[in-house]
């Protein structure tokens, strides 16, 4: 849907057919993909319409429905196009994840995950704890972890002193320099809550092989994500995990920020740091360990 322009099209499309104004509301129902498109057509048409959000995935209303962005993308560029959209309201009812499909149900936890490790030692014990209740998509112990990712996301947005992330540093990016290529590179077969996942997975590995993150913690993240069964996946994809093709996507993200490259790793879990330095030689060897390692 982001990737055909068709789509964005067929929004303003209806926009200028129905004739909002300025004075209109648009309230989008849907998963992150369809929010990202509307949102991204609200905030542009007429300079910006009022923009309301039921998220109706896992991903969306633990992360993407309570953040203030969206975006197309454009050619090969994931999110080459887009814009801030502070919604007027946000609505998040769980029961309308009851229909959502295994993979996409499964997916959610790859920003939850991404939120726990630079945030919340206390989240993650939480996210280790309820991952068989999760997976076996109990309703509740679910809900409350979604509902915690919600929360540290909304408040990281709200705390932090960059909400229009002007400067370098990118936490909330952890894991998504290699997880925005993977996407690109299986042509959008993994969805992007998995390859969040994989991403995570890789930067710890390098974390732990720069002599940085504890090889117990390590293990943690490892086997949270191995339990999410992305392993079959990483071994099934296997031209997404091509260290070739994938190492492009860190300079794809350098240039997306722009200046120096700016990557968040991690010194344990919940202490996050930045760095402006990747051993290429190194994280070779890691992607090429990964498929391996979950
Ligand atoms: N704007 C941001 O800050 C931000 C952050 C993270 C991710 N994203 C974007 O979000 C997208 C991924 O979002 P997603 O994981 O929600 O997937 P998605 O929006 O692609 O939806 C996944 C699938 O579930 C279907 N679906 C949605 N809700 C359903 C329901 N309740 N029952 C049954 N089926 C349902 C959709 O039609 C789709 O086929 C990516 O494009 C990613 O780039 C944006
Ligand atoms: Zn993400």
């Amino acid at each position: 849907m982001k990737n055909d322009p068709a789509y964005l099209q067929a929004a303003y499309s209806a926009i200028f057919a129905d004739r909002l104004c300025k004075q209109s509301s648009i309230i989008a129902i849907g998963g992150g993909a369809f929010l990202d498109l509307t949102g991204f057509a609200a905030t542009t048409a007429h300079r910006g319409i009022a923009y309301w959000r039921v998220p109706t995935t896992t991903l969306s209303q633990a992360d993407s429905g309570i953040g203030i962005k969206s975006a197309v993308n454009f050619q090969h560029h994931k999110n080459g196009v887009g814009a801030h959209d502070v919604p007027r309201g946000i609505l998040v009812d769980a029961t309308l994840l009851r229909t959502l499909p295994v993979r996409d149900w499964i997916s959610g936890l790859g920003e939850c995950l991404k939120i726990a490790l630079i945030n919340s030692r206390e989240y993650f014990d939480e996210l280790e704890r309820g991952l068989p209740a999760y997976l076996a998509r109990q309703y509740a112990p679910s809900t409350a972890i979604l509902r915690t990712c919600a929360r540290a996301h909304f408040e990281h947005i709200r705390g932090s002193s960059d909400p229009y992330e002007k400067s370098q540093s990118r936490p909330l990016d952890f894991g998504h320099w290699a997880a925005h290529r993977i996407e690109a590179l299986s042509k959008f077969a993994v969805l992007h809550g998995e390859a969040v996942l994989l991403g995570i997975a890789l930067d710890s590995l390098y974390a732990h092989r720069l002599g940085r993150l504890p090889e117990n913690s390590l293990a943690r993240v490892l086997s949270f994500v191995s339990a999410c069964g992305i392993g079959k996946l990483a071994r099934q994809q296997r031209d997404a995990l091509n260290p070739e093709a994938l190492l492009k996507g860190l300079d794809e993200f350098r240039r997306h920020i722009g200046g120096p490259l700016c990557i968040t790793l991690l010194e344990d879990i919940a202490r996050p740091f930045e760095t402006n330095v990747i051993d290429i030689n190194l994280m070779e060897q890691c992607i090429r360990e990964l498929p391996a390692r979950i």
